[in-house]
């Protein structure tokens, strides 16, 4: 006999695991750096508009699916529309799951090793930021034990169960974290010369933006909320029927959105301050929050805080990209959770190995891209706008729009969800990821 599914203990334990989910590296290291290479607040606003039209609508679609069937993405197609293709979007979120945690568990396992390097004293003031981290990426040995280690604790919580494994790291977590980003933020926004970074955050030039950068922000958004994949189907699964949608999902959403904001504030003042290039590429975060942390009190204890928390945000996101391979596993294959944990994470860990070591140890490319780069572009310019376009044509059109918004109110809270969502999941969402996928697509392959 199978146990029950777990649900969720109550409504604050969804949300924080759901939050828990969608704040992580992609708030802060991903966020930071594309944000530099795309020119700042033109940016920003076009990404801030993309989280409001498409992420929202996309976050309560997902939340209603898992809720109704209580099933991970796939088994959540087959129950909605039984006998049809439909599966296989969920298919693509299990495949997305394996393509983003073998490169997410690389760049956590960074953060850990940066929790040392700070408490150790490597990182002090006067350190050559820059260097200390193109040595520590393109090490052999070093980036890929991390990287065993985190996906290690990822496939121990997981195997543990999700519920209550998740919900108790979270609760302590996520408001330290906060405080310490507000911190940090404020150091970096009162260092002599900030004033240039902020209007690089603040003051858009929309000669700045291509394609290129459009689909850049479309890709952030579900990259940043935990969309397109089926995370936010599976961790809406473990609702229970009396659990609201719409409310939770702006909770979500805002919470990673405000976080993902302040993040800039700790980090773009400092870069221009400090005299770094805002569009230095993965490595932004790394180089100059360091740097930030040597210019104040007591820095490198903050630093090594600071490190370990983001090391943390970075496991609860991990926790939710295994999860939903793990649940389609659990509940379409029978196996056991434990077993699917330790079979998926040891592949996941294999995949990470080649992307490790395309930072900079070997020269494992595809096509132009280091490997690395090569699983972040599948899955920021095909799996996840894909996956949310798929996704919006379903509940939009398939399961109908009036269907999923109706559900979605079912035991709603203060939001409500109006006619609004039936046009923009209908039209304006899947249009908008086709358009942007189609051209910055082109654009890749042409330019
Ligand atoms: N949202 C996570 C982050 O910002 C990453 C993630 C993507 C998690 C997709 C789950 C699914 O770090």
């Amino acid at each position: 006999m199978k146990a029950p599914r777990e649900l969720w203990t109550s409504r604050v334990a969804f949300i924080l695991a759901a939050a828990g989910s969608a704040v992580g590296l992609g708030n802060i290291w991903r966020f930071s750096y594309v944000v530099g290479e795309n020119g700042g607040a033109a940016f920003l606003i076009i990404y801030l508009i993309v989280i409001a039209i498409i992420g929202y609508p996309m976050m309560v679609t997902e939340i209603t699916l898992g809720r109704t069937t209580h099933k991970n993405p796939i088994g959540a197609f087959k129950a909605l529309a039984p006998n049809t293709p439909w599966w296989i979007v969920g298919g693509l979120g299990v495949l997305a799951g394996f393509v983003i945690l073998s490169f997410y568990s690389v760049v956590s396992g960074w953060s850990i090793s940066y929790f040392f390097k700070t408490l150790g004293g490597t990182l002090a003031e006067g350190a050559d930021f820059e260097g200390i981290f193109g040595e520590h990426i393109s090490g052999a040995w070093g980036p890929i034990l991390w990287h065993a280690l985190f996906m290690l604790i990822t496939l121990l919580i997981i195997g543990a169960g999700v519920v209550k494994g998740i919900s108790r790291a979270v609760r302590i977590l996520m408001p330290v974290l906060f405080v310490l980003l507000v911190v940090l933020a404020l150091r970096s926004l009162t260092l002599p010369g900030a004033g240039e970074g902020i209007a690089f955050y603040l003051r858009p030039d929309f000669s700045d933006l291509t394609a290129q950068s459009i689909l850049g922000a479309v890709g952030q958004a579900f990259f940043t909320l935990s969309l397109g994949m089926g995370a936010m189907i599976t961790y809406g699964s473990y609702l229970s029927d009396n659990d609201d949608v719409a409310d939770n999902g702006a909770w979500v959403v805002g919470l990673d959105t405000l976080i993902a904001i302040i993040a800039g504030f700790a980090i773009f003042p400092a870069v221009f301050a400090l005299g770094f290039d805002p569009a230095s590429g993965p490595g932004l975060a790394f180089i100059t929050l360091p740097a930030v942390f040597a210019e104040m009190p007591a820095g490198l204890f903050f630093g090594g805080l600071f490190f370990l928390l983001l090391s943390i945000a970075a496991l609860t996101s991990a926790i939710s990209l295994l999860e939903v391979v793990v649940a389609w596993l659990v509940d379409e294959k029978n196996m056991s959770r434990k077993k699917a944990a330790v079979l998926i994470g040891v592949l996941i860990f294999i995949l990470g190995i080649p992307a490790s070591l395309s930072m900079g140890a070997a020269e494992i490319n595809i096509g132009a891209w280091p490997f690395f780069d090569f699983l972040d572009f599948l899955q920021e310019s095909i799996l996840l706008p894909l996956g949310g376009l798929l996704i919006a044509v379903f509940a939009g059109h398939v399961w109908t729009a009036q269907k999923t918004r109706e559900t979605a109110n079912t035991n709603g809270g203060r939001i409500k969800i109006g006619v609004w969502y039936d046009v923009l999941i209908k039209y304006i969402v899947p249009i908008a990821i086709a358009v942007v996928m189609i051209f910055g697509l082109i654009d890749v392959f042409s330019g």
